[in-house]
């Protein structure tokens, strides 16, 4: 099949977070299987600014679109994935793309997106690539179903054949611009195409008009895919889901283990396997000492690897843990970056326990690493979880991940019964403090009994998470779009 495949992000070079591995993973098991993907994403200055050997495509100079008032010019350049041919076509718009991060709280941000969602579909022209499917992520390129149906219909012979897949990967970020800026959807000729109680209220919701004019929605794990149905944890859109409940499906994320697998992993100190774990406990020497925190034996030493937001929960890690830091039962390393007063909040907590919690704030793939090897224990109370990659990467690195139960953490995560020996980490169900100081209870309690300790990093590490059988799922869906 001819997939276009558009995303605000592609890991290593445009990450922010887990959306930059999908949109690495997926197209490339896509292309290893034999199909032809055109994978559009910005050129964001800090791409340029990689180093990146960038190849300009001869027929990809000179695009121009009219978006509303404006009138953008792009061209495309190519680099290949890492680890694979599949070429990755960057949009080259320095006016757009060429600023400090990857998102910005801009004017023109939707602007910058939509233009993204425009140069895919001039992409497709321009290189006469005609998609059987167009595979849409996030509100960023969310208008493509639309743009398809009425200003690009009569491209037949580019688009005639395309059925468009919507997935969503994070509801808590829709798009929502004021309808006075319809202009900038460059759709305003075709108004009464979008949701006219919205447009009535004043706004225009990208990731909604997604919802309503793709051939089929998905998201990232089974059970967002039913919370996002609920009014709970729809963000004001479940009941337009609910509406096309016959096509939203939950596929979980697949992890790469070219990437995270603690026998090949270059940016960590020692490479361990599941056969030996010696490594690991290496591991965690290195990570504290690089960290200038003391190694303690017997002490566990919990991770947190975050964008500092509300999703993610981590207020209960800040109200629950200096309990257990005071007496000495756990360490704590924190890496992220993100909203100010969780910043502060993890300094703060730095500064109170100096030798026992380490903040690294800032973006660091290699401290990532080292923490998901280094770590005995992972921290995601997330209030919702799409599907979360950072829970997979642990229980590949034999490191017990303590999740809330919600989207793909409760999808991807047993917990562990001391009886049974089953289970891959400890997953609690309350939102709140008592949820989460019994769930370190219950993993400081695994972590001191050598045996169980044991059975559950091997239940964790001999999990298979791999995209194979993902990319069948998706191919699958593919396939009934076409069967129509
Ligand atoms: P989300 O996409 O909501 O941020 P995921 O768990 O799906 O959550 O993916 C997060 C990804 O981003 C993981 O690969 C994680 O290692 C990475 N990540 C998050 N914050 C940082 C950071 N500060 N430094 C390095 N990697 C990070
Ligand atoms: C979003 C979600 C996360 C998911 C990622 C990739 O950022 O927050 O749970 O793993 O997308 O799908």
């Amino acid at each position: 099949m001819k997939i276009l495949y558009v995303t605000s992000e592609v890991s290593p070079w445009a990450k922010a977070g887990g959306l930059a591995d999908i949109s690495a993973a997926l197209p490339r098991h896509l292309h290893a299987r034999g199909h032809e993907v055109l994978l559009v994403v910005p050129l964001y200055g800090r791409v340029q600014r990689a180093g990146l050997d960038l190849t300009p495509v001869p027929r990809g100079q000179n695009i121009s679109v009219r978006i509303g008032p404006h009138e953008l010019r792009f061209s495309l350049h190519t680099a290949p994935l890492e680890g694979s041919d599949q070429l990755v076509h960057f949009v080259h718009c320095s006016q757009l793309y060429n600023r400090e991060g990857l998102y910005t709280q801009d004017d023109d941000e939707h602007l910058r997106f939509i233009a993204l969602s425009y140069a895919a579909l001039a992409a497709c022209q321009r290189l006469g690539f005609s998609p059987d499917i167009a595979h849409v992520h996030d509100w960023q390129s969310a208008i493509i179903p639309l743009a398809l149906r009425c200003r690009y219909a009569w491209d037949h012979k580019r688009f005639g054949r395309t059925k468009t897949v919507l997935t969503i990967h994070n509801l808590g970020h829709q798009g929502a611009i004021p309808a006075h800026k319809l202009q900038d959807t460059g759709l305003a000729d075709s108004a009464h195409l979008f949701h006219q109680d919205q447009l009535d209220a004043g706004i225009v919701n990208l990731m909604l008009t997604g919802i309503l004019y793709a051939d089929a929605v998905t998201t990232v794990s089974p059970t967002y895919a039913r919370e996002i149905q609920t009014p709970e944890l729809g963000m004001g859109l479940d009941a337009f889901l609910r509406a096309r409940a016959s096509t939203v499906v939950g596929i979980l994320n697949g992890i790469d283990p070219t990437e995270w697998s603690p026998e090949t992993d270059k940016r960590i100190a020692h490479r361990y396997s599941r056969a030996d774990l010696a490594g690991k406990e290496r591991n965690k020497y290195a990570l504290l000492t690089s960290l200038g925190l003391p190694y303690v034996e017997g002490v566990p030493v919990a991770g947190v690897v975050s964008r500092l937001t509300g999703q993610k929960g981590l207020e209960l890690v800040l109200e629950v843990l200096p309990h257990f830091l005071a007496r000495g039962q756990i360490q704590l390393t924190v890496l992220g970056s993100g909203a100010s007063g969780l910043e502060e909040a993890f300094s703060a907590l730095q500064r109170r326990f100096p030798r026992s919690v380490c903040f690294y704030r800032g973006f660091s793939n290699d401290l990532a690493h080292q923490i998901e090897a280094g770590a005995d224990l992972f921290l995601m109370p997330s209030r919702y979880e799409p599907s979360g990659l950072n829970q997979m990467y642990s229980m590949n690195y034999g490191t017990i991940p303590i999740v809330r139960a919600t989207g793909g953490l409760r999808d991807s995560v047993q917990h562990f019964d001391r009886q049974t020996g089953r289970g891959t980490g400890v997953v609690f169900d309350h939102f709140n403090a008592e949820g989460l100081r019994w769930a370190v209870r219950q993993a400081l309690d695994i972590y001191s009994d050598g045996g169980a300790r044991a059975q559950i990093r091997d239940n964790a590490m001999s999990q298979d998470f791999s995209w194979q059988r993902r990319v069948a799922i998706y191919e699958t869906l593919y396939e009934r779009l076409h069967r129509g």
